[in-house]
């Protein structure tokens, strides 16, 4: 397992395990359960998940110590206003049982954000989180957040894979010493992924499977991610990217299937916002 370093020095794992839709109590436990089992550390939740309290007895229930872990959660839109950051910070903690977070992020970069940014950084100075950062901006909402505010962005937390691969918000991203981290490297599955004729042609020179081949792509471009799923198996096989490499051909092809579009939604599009803001789910498919 690789450790990545962030711009204050907190050590993040590159491969983590994300609980986004895992939504009955019961369900998620048990995946974050065995996810804790096959070895992974980082768990990737957000307060809109509605899943944070699961997330919580499954780490406890794994009498491993916590500082083994990463946590990271996130902050929704409809707690960025008044005081409700530092409230929505608190309940998260109670959530998940912990008395800090190891990554904290603002989940969309729309609404009062400089207030939620504000919280983030004054429970970041209090020791009650060791990182924080952002989720779906694009370069000039970051450039924006970082001018006028004291703590930099460790993570910005964006939509890529092989369809969409964000080539130039991941370079604005490591100029700027801001870590990236994608969600949904897999697309969920979308525009048929699991079966993409180049990416089954690659997995296959590697006696590997596809889902393989992402994340091993993922990992030699240097981005942090975390797949999902609550099938044992799939964890086990999302965990076993350490011992093979892809060439320069290999990554050319996987970067020839950019299509550089969303198939979730464009963070930019106002009817996108409207959805999202009005409670529309941040990842689900829009279509
Ligand atoms: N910041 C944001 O706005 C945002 C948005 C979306 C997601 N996220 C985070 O990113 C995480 C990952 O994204 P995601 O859950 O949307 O999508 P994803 O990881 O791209 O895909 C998950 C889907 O792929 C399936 N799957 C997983 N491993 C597989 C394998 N080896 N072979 C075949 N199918 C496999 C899963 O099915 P099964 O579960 O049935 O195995 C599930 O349907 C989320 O869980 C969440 O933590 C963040």
């Amino acid at each position: 397992m690789n450790d990545l370093v962030l711009n204050n020095g907190v050590k993040m794992p590159q491969l983590g395990f994300g609980v986004f839709q895992m939504d009955q109590a019961d369900e998620c436990q048990r995946a974050v359960e065995e996810a804790i089992g096959v070895g992974y550390r980082l768990i990737d939740t957000a307060a809109t998940y509605g899943n944070e309290a699961s997330v919580g007895r499954a780490i406890k229930n794994s009498h491993i110590s916590r500082d083994h872990f990463f946590i990271t959660s996130k902050l929704w839109v409809s707690d960025f206003q008044g005081d409700k950051p530092t409230e929505a910070i608190d309940r998260s903690l109670k959530q998940l049982g912990s008395d800090y977070l190891d990554l904290y992020l603002l989940h969309m970069p729309y609404g009062d954000v400089f207030n939620a940014w504000r919280a983030l950084e004054q429970a970041y100075h209090a020791g009650k989180i060791r990182a924080i950062g952002v989720s779906n901006f694009t370069a000039d909402q970051l450039m924006n957040l970082e001018l006028f505010n004291d703590v930099k962005p460790a993570v910005n937390q964006i939509e890529i894979n092989p369809w969409n691969q964000r080539e130039l918000l991941k370079r604005f991203c490591e100029q700027q010493d801001v870590q990236v981290e994608a969600w949904a490297p897999f697309a969920e599955g979308q525009n048929h992924l699991f079966t993409n004729p180049i990416l089954s042609q690659i997995a296959q020179a590697h006696q590997k499977q596809v889902g393989q081949v992402v994340l091993r792509w993922l990992m030699q471009r240097g981005i942090v991610t975390i797949p999902k799923s609550v099938h044992r198996q799939r964890m086990v096989e999302n965990f076993d990217i350490f011992d093979f490499q892809l060439n320069a051909d290999e990554m050319k092809m996987i970067e020839s299937l950019n299509l550089r579009r969303s198939f979730f939604f464009d963070p930019r599009d106002p009817a996108a916002i409207k959805s999202i803001v009005g409670g529309g789910r941040p990842g689900a498919n829009q279509d």
